[in-house]
């Protein structure tokens, strides 16, 4: 029998018919996996996959939940961050799966931020032709936006993300207290993703994240539930009516295609994913109002948001050919047009094709601005 839930939490639901589950953002609640797991009706064995950074801070906390819920455990740890993500290492995963002789019964468990659950998600789709797994995201970005969609996968040496599945959850656990031993620059950088989320769907949100977003920067915790809950709202909203990104889901990568190009001229070692999404949002949006799309205002209480929030807003130097070329290598990108989310006001956006004579000369009197 399973003992109820001790601490308050909420619960968000992804709505995708048989594919459905729920978010439940829960802080403490790593401590009650096991009860989770028994709540969806899961005996099998449990393979936690992590690295060891996330295994130092939090594996004992899991297993131990899951092994008093009755559950036997195995941890395979990953090594930390963006390297990792190749398919040498979802072999190495499921070498161990194989060896454990994990079953369709089994579960895995992704413990850990974006890395980790894009990975995990991965495994869990190919292994026996898929079997089920569980988010419990640590990082921001992973709680507003990796963990929450069904997008898995892992990079190819000529691209990131480029091999992977959609491949759904069956329940998305985000402890938010476990943010509280993030490094500062990976907690700012996700909170770009909160601010994408206000630009995008929300100028309510948005404007609550003005009056907030110094509570929100010293993790106030009230602000922090608020925040999270309210983003994987309008994630789960935006998944449901398009989970496969046929139309509407592409207004989540607002920022990314200047942001993606940025990471990749920087050959993913001058910022980290937020960093880059916050420049491209600032950068996006006076490209929109360049185009006649929205009023400065916009452009002006959004770069004041990204700053205040502590992310870095200006664009390295670099020159236009780079940029564009860039752009384009986008993998959203087709038959040579880029399509770019760009903002009509704060809460709306639309997706624009974009044509290298106007990107230039915004990029032009940009530069003369900066000269
Ligand atoms: P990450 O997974 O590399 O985590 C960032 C760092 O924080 C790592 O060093 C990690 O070990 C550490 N960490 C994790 N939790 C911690 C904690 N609670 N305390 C201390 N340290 C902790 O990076 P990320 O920003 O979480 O995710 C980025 C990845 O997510 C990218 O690969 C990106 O492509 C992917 N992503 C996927 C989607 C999607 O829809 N699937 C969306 C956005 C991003
Ligand atoms: N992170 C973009 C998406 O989930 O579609």
């Amino acid at each position: 029998m399973s003992q109820p839930h001790t601490h308050n939490h909420e619960r968000v639901r992804v709505r995708l018919g048989k594919r459905s589950y729920d978010i439940v953002i829960h802080p403490g609640g790593l401590k009650q996996l096991g009860q989770y797991l028994q709540d969806l009706g899961y005996a099998g064995k449990v393979g936690i996959i992590t690295n060891s950074i996330v295994q130092s801070l939090y594996g004992r906390t899991v297993s131990q939940s899951l092994k008093r819920a009755g559950y036997q455990c195995h941890v395979i740890c990953i090594p930390d961050g963006e390297r990792a993500k190749t398919l040498r290492w979802v072999s190495h995963i499921l070498d161990q799966l194989m060896a454990q002789r994990f079953e369709r019964q089994s579960i895995l468990v992704a413990l850990g931020g974006g890395v980790i659950g894009d990975i995990t998600g991965f495994v869990a789709s190919v292994y026996l032709r898929g079997i089920p797994f569980v988010q419990v995201a640590t990082t921001l970005v992973a709680q507003v936006d990796s963990s929450v969609g069904g997008k898995t996968g892992v990079n190819h040496p000529l691209g990131k993300n480029m091999i992977g599945a959609f491949y759904q959850p069956s329940l998305v656990l985000l402890d938010t207290q476990t943010l509280h031993t993030l490094p500062k620059r990976e907690w700012i950088a996700g909170l770009a993703e909160v601010v994408k989320y206000g630009m995008i769907a929300d100028r309510k949100f948005f404007a609550f994240l003005e009056s907030r977003i110094d509570d929100l920067v010293k993790m106030e915790d009230t602000v922090l539930h608020h925040v999270v809950k309210r983003c994987c709202e309008i994630k789960a909203s935006v998944v449901a009516k398009d989970e496969r990104e046929s139309g509407l889901r592409r207004i989540l990568n607002y920022g990314h295609t200047i942001g993606h190009a940025l990471e990749s001229l920087g050959k993913y070692k001058t910022y980290i994913h937020g960093e880059a999404v916050g420049i491209g949002m600032v950068h996006e949006a006076d490209l929109a109002h360049s185009l006649g799309l929205c009023s400065e205002q916009v452009v002006i209480r959004q770069r004041d948001l990204v700053r205040r929030a502590g992310l870095p807003s200006g664009l390295p130097k670099l020159n236009f050919r780079d940029l564009w070329g860039a752009m384009l290598h986008d993998k959203k990108v087709a038959h040579g047009r880029i399509h770019c989310v760009l903002p009509k006001a704060v809460g709306t956006v639309t997706v624009d094709p974009l044509d290298q004579k106007s990107v230039k000369s915004w990029f032009g009197q940009l530069e003369k601005s900066r000269a």
